[in-house]
């Protein structure tokens, strides 16, 4: 039996991950940091909660690092631990630094000298480009990366680790450059369950508007699951070889709230008020990626797009209401 951990495994993709990579016949172990609110910890867990093994730590402590991998001493090591909100970087770049660059050279390092050859995914993000776009618009391995956000810089930076890594050591690490995935686990403060949960409230009568900042900018929104699916692929792959994964659809956060409001039969210009607290100092304004070479090398395919994904997020939100 196989033997994965995963850090960051109570997040939408680690609880997604966990679910997959157990159904997959896996020994699950997930990191998760300690919460004042137990139930906040782990609550994506729920429905995997009696086969993964949890256990306390948190990626910043390179000896709770070291200590865990050499007590699990893992076949395949899933690095999904970040401050993953990019306005946030703005307000704790220090902090959000700390996570995404100092943690993931926490773990290579421990990797380095307990057992080389544990395979590792890292969590790229195609927040990394910045607002470079190729000529045919859209972002894809080759296309030159210049984050414009701390969130992105500090992704850059453990990007740059996975290839230091693997051509200093010849360790099998990967770095999967995964463009926007929503789920119904998405947190409420990322603009899809945003918009979904503000428009469900205001449909059921609870809130009369919606605040949001830039409705211009554009994203590639896939689904959560499909994505853990491609990171298990990646990891599977005969050599360690760097994926872009997305849908390459794009849209704007205007069509965003125009189709979650118009399925509810509400029009969004009703009902959403700019405010530049949500605004960011700079902007990446537009996502659009090509999955193409992760589809014919390795045969991943979304099952999702931008209408059954938002239909789905809808569903979950109007029960929950309910
Ligand atoms: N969060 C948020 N809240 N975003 C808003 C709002 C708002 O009220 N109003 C407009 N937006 C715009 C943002 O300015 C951005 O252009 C877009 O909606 C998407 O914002 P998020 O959902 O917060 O995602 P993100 O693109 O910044 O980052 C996500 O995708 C990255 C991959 O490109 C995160 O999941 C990152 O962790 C991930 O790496």
């Amino acid at each position: 039996m196989k033997k994965t951990l995963i850090f960051g495994a109570s997040g939408q993709d680690g609880s997604f991950l966990s679910e997959f990579l157990f159904k997959q016949g896996y020994e699950v172990h997930g990191m998760v940091r300690r919460h004042s609110v137990a139930e906040n910890q782990s609550y994506r867990l729920n429905g995997i909660k009696d086969n993964i093994q949890l256990h306390y730590g948190d990626i910043t402590d390179a000896s709770n690092v070291f200590n865990l991998i050499n007590k699990i001493q893992p076949d395949e090591i899933y690095n999904l631990a970040a401050q993953s909100h990019v306005r946030i970087s703005f307000d704790m770049p220090g902090f959000t630094n700390q996570v995404n660059s100092q943690g993931f050279l926490n773990v290579l390092e421990a990797v380095r000298c307990i057992k080389p050859d544990i395979k590792i995914y890292q969590a790229s993000s195609s927040e990394m480009f910045g607002n470079s776009i190729d000529a045919d618009n859209y972002q894809r391995i080759t296309t030159p990366m210049v984050p414009v956000s701390p969130y992105g810089c500090s992704k850059l930076f453990s990007h740059n680790l996975v290839h230091n890594y693997r051509n200093s050591y010849n360790m099998f690490i990967v770095s999967g450059i995964l463009f926007n995935h929503e789920s119904p686990r998405r947190g409420t403060n990322f603009v899809t369950a945003k918009v979904v949960n503000g428009a469900v409230r205001i449909k059921k009568g609870l809130d009369k508007t919606l605040s949001l900042g830039n409705l211009d900018a554009a994203r590639d929104w896939g689904h959560s699951k499909d994505y853990v699916k491609a990171m298990h692929l990646m990891m599977q792959n005969e050599s360690p070889k760097d994926y872009v994964v997305s849908t390459g659809d794009s849209h704007t956060i205007h069509e965003l709230c125009n189709y979650v409001f118009g399925s509810l039969d509400m029009d969004y210009k009703d009902y959403v008020v700019l405010d530049k607290a949500y605004l960011r100092p700079e902007e990446l304004n537009v996502l659009k990626g090509d999955s193409s070479p992760i589809q014919n090398d390795l045969g991943w395919k979304p099952e999702y797009n931008f209408q059954t994904l938002l239909d789905e997020m809808i569903a979950y939100w109007t029960k929950k209401y309910e």
